[in-house]
């Protein structure tokens, strides 16, 4: 007999004989030269890595990068320094943030060949698959930072990624409305500029609202990082193979696209209006999702590391209600959104299972104020993880310990059969 983890939980199994058991275990195999194998789908409760990047206390409901709390973050930093401190892992100095800045505003132009790379993809392509892509394809342009382990290289792929995917994602937008692609201005900052770049008009100055370009500078800020989820995962499993920092991330974008990782808050929204299209009746939806009612789910609550407040949720809950009162907005679905929290949060059912509002639960509204379709939910989200990233692949790629990802499998199929032809 051996003893099998699945999922935390030990699983007895009886085997046959020493080697293979009914299931076609071989448990010598298993136990062999690699030691115990437990089997945890998607690393519900083993480590996949160290890191020294982002901190999360789920019970307690902390979220801190590189020791920082994330509140403080949001409320006091920029997301341009936050990228800095992620990647670097402390906060720049006032001339290390000056330089840093202005690398990434020298940058923001595309090679004019990839532009025309837009122009072959369909009008109403979705623009993550767009945005993947063209990340890929920066690594055919810009051969020369390419080597995972020539420190400059690596540093000017940094610089180059990071000024160039806000310019990829309003083009994957304008592609997408069939407007035409604007010339980043490097007057502007990172987020102005994107700002401009998605609504601007060819020929008309732009006047950014400082409100809206704060506002989304701190919801980046929040989604900059968050340790070993599905996405940045892929980016370090990806990048041990040594494959290079564009298309690593490309991979990570791909992975974001998954509705269950990047589509809670188009979730969300679509919960929303389906409550207000059936008369806007909370508590009977509250009802209808306690008695499990097929298809009726509340979305944007519970999160698998959470069993506290999400604390990204409460300052985009803030967030939330300032943009909404400046820019105008959907309120009722805001109003319906708070309802819907306030029951959830005092009803048993609710507390007993630990469900909070995440980080999703009020952004979709917030970018819907903003002016951004929904299919550009995921990719907002992208241009925010993208320093989370790039910190995670280079933490990778200088980790000694690093060898190329593989995760083990345990065989559960048939024992060997004898192929009969038909
Ligand atoms: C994230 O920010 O990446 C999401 O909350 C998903 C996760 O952490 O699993």
């Amino acid at each position: 007999s051996g003893e099998l983890s699945y999922g935390g939980t030990s699983l007895d199994l009886k085997v046959t004989t020493a080697t293979e058991g009914a299931s076609g275990l071989d448990i010598s195999k298993l136990l062999g030269t690699t030691g115990m194998v437990t089997l945890d789908p998607g690393y519900t409760n083993t480590g996949s890595t160290t890191s020294k990047i982002t901190y999360i206390d789920g019970d307690a409901g902390i979220l801190r990068y590189r020791g920082y709390p994330i509140d403080q973050l949001a409320q006091q930093s920029t997301f341009i320094e936050t990228a800095y401190l992620l990647i670097y892992g402390e906060l720049p100095s006032a001339s290390d943030l000056e330089s840093f800045t202005s690398r990434i505003s020298r940058h923001t132009l595309l090679h004019e060949d990839l532009k025309r790379f837009f122009d072959g993809f369909p009008r109403d392509a979705h623009p993550m698959p767009v945005l993947s892509s063209s990340v890929s394809a920066l690594s055919t342009f810009y051969q020369d930072s390419l080597d995972p382990f020539n420190p400059e290289q690596v540093e000017l792929s940094t610089i180059r990624l990071l000024a160039k995917l806000p310019t990829l994602a309003a083009y994957a937008y304008r592609k997408s409305i069939g407007q035409p692609l604007l010339y980043p201005d490097n007057s502007l900052g990172l987020v102005e500029n994107f700002l401009r770049m998605s609504f601007g008009f060819p020929a008309e100055p732009y006047v950014v609202d400082p409100k809206l370009a704060r506002a989304l500078d701190q919801l980046l800020i929040l989604h900059a990082d968050h340790e070993q989820n599905c996405s940045t995962s892929t980016v370090r499993l990806v990048g041990s193979a040594h494959a290079n920092m564009f298309v690593s991330v490309a991979a990570g974008i791909n992975a974001l696209y998954g509705p269950l990782h990047g589509g809670a808050n188009e979730a969300v929204l679509q919960m929303l209006s389906s409550i207000r299209s059936e008369g806007g009746d909370i508590s009977s939806f509250v009802k209808r999702v306690k008695n499990k009612e097929p298809g009726v789910k509340l979305m944007g609550f519970g999160h698998r590391v959470y069993k506290n407040y999400d604390p990204r949720a409460a300052l985009v809950k803030a967030t939330a209600d300032e943009i909404l009162a400046s820019l105008g907005g959907d309120d009722e679905l805001l109003d319906l959104a708070k309802q819907l929290e306030e029951i959830a949060l005092s009803d048993e059912y609710f507390i007993e299972r630990k469900l909070y509002p995440n980080v999703d639960f009020y952004t979709g509204l917030i970018y819907k104020a903003m002016g951004f379709p929904t299919k550009m939910f995921t990719v907002l989200f992208a241009i925010g993880r993208l320093p989370g990233w790039i910190a995670q692949w280079r933490e990778m790629i200088n980790d000694p310990m690093t060898k190329i990802g593989r995760p083990r499998q345990v065989y559960t199929g048939y024992p060997e059969r004898a192929y009969t032809p038909a």
